[in-house]
């Protein structure tokens, strides 16, 4: 196994470094303060608004590990923007052959299952790179396809037959690929012996509370310990002993009913699942994703996927203890006591923010996999006195099985009286003390609609915006630095919003000015200097309320002063998610997902190309660490 030490560099630090008392202060004064405004910012009106926004000590910059890079402004051309002094190439593109036996992308055809299943996958977005006596492999998720653009060469932009289902099904999944120091930096290996590509096919096992239980078994697998594939991976995770997380986000879409007039369970209405694919058609080509004749196939998906970056032979594993839900990322730390925590969040209106914790230690042995199979899942409940607490889903507490609530996690939640959320996406630990951060991108529905089992969004806490337009980043600090501690404190880092348009709630906080305002942070990365870097996936219009904010983008804050600067602009239509380092963070790998979702693009290639998502490579001119 991989040397956790190497990979996780960060990890000692976390575990070893006691809460920072004098900072936290200065966060719950914020919070206090600021508290005077969340209550009646929407009510009373942008004067309140704007006084209590002041609570982010705009400029206190003293302590700030420093930015040398000036802000770049937003813009809506079609490529990447990135600061002076810093450059950035593709480093590889969907359809890109990742060995020899393989064929060079086809504008003409977009490819074929044959050539796909060959291929680095469409729309990629979170991504760890691993590293071991020398060689380094890049995990890379591919979350879905872009059916305009993969099926552009199709009158509808939609598979017209089995091989196009197939290719679908082929450009989902995993990629994952060595990477060697070439002359120009870092470059894909072709025929590498740790290049992989995962995809809906792949055999791959089921561990943990469910794994065995009725509610998993099907025809193909009546034991309901084997699954066939990983699909709609978001976001990413790596845990101390060397491995990737791969997290399954909206595995509804794919699943469809040929008897139109079945009934929907309680369970599938709350998951989203329905009578109509979102078009992928994959029961067209096998019947195990048609609900009316395999029910139990959808409980099989919507977890934490464990895979070995260097054991290509090993079947990556479905994590069950991690809960069932919309995955977006999954952020691994060790508690003081050794105890492995993983935050994930739920990214749908309204659903949840979880935490578990392993009922065993890990020893630093390497050897750690068997710690997501047993402990405890908890979801977060905020209060609006900024405390906030972890509701253990227990037998006991909800009087359901350990399996059932591995399974119906969102049922078990909304039982335990969780706070339904902003659409939680990515989170991210600091790496130097204990204190958390969690993208909530937006919410339409708040304080207008519940959530699909009814429980109430209600205005406030951490989700102070009725109709929740921009987003916001929320974080907490576990009681006494400990992240296994059932209680902690939260405030907002930053609310998104637009103070050209505003001068309301939706201006934004104080860290929020007409220089870098976006929309919808979602993912979120800390390197390791302690700075937060931001990516959107928010609306590009550039106009009304979102006037000024240009396309996509990807940003870096400072945790201390709050202050928060665009470093990167995406091309038109896309959304910029994953990102990591190298070991000495000269190079950042960033995602450029789907650019040209609506036919406006031709990124990377430029001319009248097809537009491809990308995982580019951003280095500084002068060969310094990136930021
Ligand atoms: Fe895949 Fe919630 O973003
Ligand atoms: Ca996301
Ligand atoms: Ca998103």
């Amino acid at each position: 196994m991989p040397d956790g030490a190497q990979t996780m560099p960060h990890q000692d630090s976390l575990t070893a470094t006691p809460p920072d008392e004098a900072d936290f202060a200065r966060v719950l004064a914020r919070a206090v303060r600021r508290r005077d405004f969340l209550g009646g910012a929407v009510s009373m009106g942008a004067a309140a608004f704007v006084l209590g926004a002041g609570g982010f000590v705009r400029g206190a910059r003293a302590d700030a590990p420093v930015f040398d890079f000036a802000q770049i402004p937003a813009n809506t051309l079609d490529t990447v923007s990135v600061p002076k002094g810093y450059a950035w190439r593709v480093m590889a593109s969907w359809g890109d052959p990742l060995w020899s036996a393989g064929v060079p992308f086809d504008p003409a055809t977009r490819g074929n299952a044959e050539s796909q299943a060959l291929a680095f996958g469409d729309n990629n977005d979170g991504m760890e790179l691993f590293s071991m006596q020398g060689r380094h492999v890049l995990c890379v998720n591919h979350e879905y396809v872009n059916k305009p653009v993969m099926f552009g060469n199709r009158a509808e932009g939609l598979p017209e037959n089995t091989d196009d289902v197939r290719k679908g099904m082929s450009g989902h999944g995993v990629s994952i690929v060595e990477l060697t120091a070439g002359e120009r930096g870092w470059a894909v290996q072709k025929d590498a012996p740790w290049n992989r590509r995962i995809t809906v096919a792949t055999p791959m096992l089921l561990r943990g509370p469910a794994a065995g239980h009725a509610l998993v078994r099907t025809a193909a697998d009546p034991k309901g310990e084997r699954v066939l594939g990983t699909m709609n991976n978001c976001g990413s995770g790596r845990t101390p002993w060397g491995t990737y997380l791969t997290c399954e986000e909206n595995f509804n879409g794919y699943f469809s009913s040929s008897d139109t007039d079945r009934e929907l369970s309680a369970t599938e209405r709350r998951y989203g699942i329905g009578h109509k694919d979102r078009g992928y058609g994959f029961a067209r080509v096998d019947e195990r994703f048609d609900i009316a004749r395999h029910p139990n196939e959808p409980h099989r998906f919507g977890y934490v996927v464990e895979i070995d970056p260097f054991d290509p032979g090993a079947a990556p594993v479905k994590r069950t203890a991690l809960g069932r839900f919309k995955h977006e990322n999954a952020e691994v730390v060790l508690s003081e006591s050794g105890h492995v925590v993983v935050y994930m969040g739920d990214d749908e209106r309204g659903e949840f923010l979880y935490r578990y914790v392993s009922k065993g230690r890990y020893a630093g042995n390497g050897e750690g996999g068997d710690l997501l199979d047993e402990g405890t899942l908890y979801v977060a409940k905020f209060n609006d006195d900024f405390s906030g607490e972890w509701l253990a889903l227990t037998p006991e507490r909800l009087g359901m099985s350990d399996a059932e609530i591995c399974v119906m996690t969102r049922i078990a939640a909304s039982k335990a009286g969780a706070t339904t959320m902003d659409r939680p996406e990515w989170i991210a630990a600091h790496p130097s003390k204990a204190e958390v951060y969690c993208a909530l991108t937006n919410n339409k529905n708040r304080g207008r609609k519940p959530n699909a089992s009814g429980d109430a969004t209600p205005v406030g806490g951490p989700n102070p915006r009725k109709g929740n337009l921009y987003g916001q980043i929320v974080r907490w600090k576990p009681e006494a630095g400990d992240h296994a501690a059932p209680t902690f404190r939260w405030d907002l880092f930053a609310m998104a919003g637009n103070p050209v348009v505003h001068s309301d709630a939706y201006a934004g906080s104080a860290n929020i000015t007409s220089e870098n305002m976006f929309n919808s942070p979602d993912g979120l990365a800390f390197d390791g200097r302690g700075r937060l870097w931001i990516q959107t996936d928010g609306k590009y219009s550039d106009k009304g309320d979102f006037a000024g904010m240009g396309n996509n983008q990807m940003l870096v804050a400072d945790p201390n002063s709050g202050e928060i600067r665009r470093f990167m602009v995406g091309p038109k239509e896309c959304e910029i998610t994953g990102l990591c380092w190298d070991a000495d963070y000269k190079t950042m790998f960033v995602g450029v997902q789907h650019p040209g979702e609506k036919g406006g693009s031709h990124f990377p290639d430029g001319g009248d190309s097809v537009p491809r998502s990308c995982v580019i490579a951003v280095t500084k001119d002068d060969g310094t660490p990136v930021g």
